[in-house]
């Protein structure tokens, strides 16, 4: 059995993300927070762009500064977004965690408060799976 999660400092510094989103075109403000195996939390907004295909959500850009920190065994996360009820990640933002969680407990949030606790092997039963030289 894994020890019970402190949400609260993953809370804060999701909120605290969601403030820095750059969200001009969706004002769809999204921050994500991860613990990571050493204890420490690495947070990300979405970031927009007027070409909006080039938009990043706020769950990969906390793994991709993880990664870059050099750590990529995240344990949970917490998303908060503006809605009630607090949405879940996007399909292309579950498989990005499941690239380096095969499971994971995810708090969903909103700044009302409103909290709904799933699971990332729950929002994303079915990862990608091939098999090959570098697939496994
Ligand atoms: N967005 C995220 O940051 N995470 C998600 O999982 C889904 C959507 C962002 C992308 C865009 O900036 C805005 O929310 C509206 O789609």
């Amino acid at each position: 059995m894994s020890p019970p999660i402190d949400w609260e400092p993953l809370v804060e510094a999701a909120l605290a993300a969601q403030q820095r989103a750059y969200a001009p075109y969706s004002r769809f403000p999204v921050g994500a927070a991860l613990l990571m195996e050493d204890g420490s939390v690495v947070a990300g907004c979405n970031v927009e762009n007027r070409s909006f295909g080039l938009t990043v959500c706020a769950e990969r850009n906390a793994v991709t500064t993880a990664v870059a920190l050099g750590r990529t065994l995240p344990q949970a996360a917490v998303v908060v977004t503006g809605t009630s009820p607090p949405s879940p990640p996007c399909g292309m933002c579950l498989e990005s965690l499941a690239e380096f969680a095969r499971e994971m407990p995810i708090l969903l949030v909103n700044p009302a408060g409103e909290r709904v606790e799933s699971r990332l092997e729950e929002l994303l039963p079915c990862r990608f799976e091939w098999s090959g030289p570098h697939g496994d």
